[in-house]
């Protein structure tokens, strides 16, 4: 067998701008490991994230099926499924729309409750962490993301998808001690990476024109135009602006 120090990086299936319109978030996998082949070329493009003064504070925990490793599933998945009942509960997850099984927002819901419910036996369960070389700042956070980015990018690439939750909150320090994560490493978030069960799709969000502006705040250029086919959600807070 070649091994994989002499295996080039796979080519990927997708090209890098119609991948980045379509990571969507993956919560739904197959009951399938990730190959080492593919973890390696996942984790590569994590690690070549750009950093500040590049100093590479980001450390990726890929957790697979020892036997930590599903304890730290088991951990993590038991948060979740608080976190979850008490969201669906607070957030009226079954009422007004979500009485209609077939509503954007009791699918959702159905999503939610199949993802805490499986997610001890998620294919493969990455904790991205960052080195505190400081005292925290506002910013730290800065120099892992565009890694997990990098991380979804490529597994879209290579026909994976995965999400990123906050879901270890609560066990953090469980979650140390079972690793062996120091004190002064900060967890940044979660994420579960497998095969998608379902099909990427392209990712919707606000057009443009509500996002991007020229020189005066809420005025879009005039090229701030979504190709064709672009979807849109109207997720998040209202905006109204100007085209100039
Ligand atoms: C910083 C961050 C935190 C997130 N936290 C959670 C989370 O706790 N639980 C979850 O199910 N999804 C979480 N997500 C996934 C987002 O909900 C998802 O990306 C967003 O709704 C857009 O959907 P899409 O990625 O399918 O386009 C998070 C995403 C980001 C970037």
């Amino acid at each position: 067998m070649t091994s994989l120090a002499e295996t080039p990086i796979a080519a990927d299936s997708v090209g890098l701008l119609e991948g980045i319109a379509s990571t969507r978030a993956i919560r739904r996998y197959l009951d399938e490991p990730l190959p080492p082949e593919a973890l390696r070329d996942i984790l590569f493009a994590a690690t070549r994230a750009p950093s500040g003064s590049n100093r590479q504070p980001f450390r990726f925990v890929v957790l697979e099926d020892s036997p930590k490793a599903r304890e730290a599933k088991a951990l993590i998945g038991q948060s979740a499924r608080k976190f979850w009942e008490l969201k669906r509960a607070n957030d009226q997850y079954d009422k007004g729309s979500g009485a209609d099984p077939n509503s954007p927002k009791s699918r959702m819901a159905r999503t939610m409750q199949h993802y805490v419910d499986s997610f001890d036996t998620a294919p493969c369960l990455i904790l991205p962490c960052l080195v505190r070389y400081r005292e925290p700042t506002p910013s730290e956070g800065a120099s892992v993301y565009p890694a997990v980015q990098n991380l979804l990018l490529a597994a879209r690439g290579l026909g994976y998808g995965g999400v990123i939750t906050g879901f270890h909150g609560p066990v953090e320090n469980e979650l140390k001690a079972l690793l062996g994560i120091p004190e002064d490493v900060f967890i940044t978030c979660t994420l579960t990476l497998g095969k998608p069960a379902g099909k990427h799709g392209p990712v919707r969000r606000r057009p443009m024109t509500e996002l991007v502006f020229g020189d005066t705040w809420e005025e879009a250029p005039a090229w701030a135009v979504d190709p064709p086919g672009t979807r849109h959600t109207s997720a998040g807070p209202p905006k109204s602006v100007k085209v100039i």
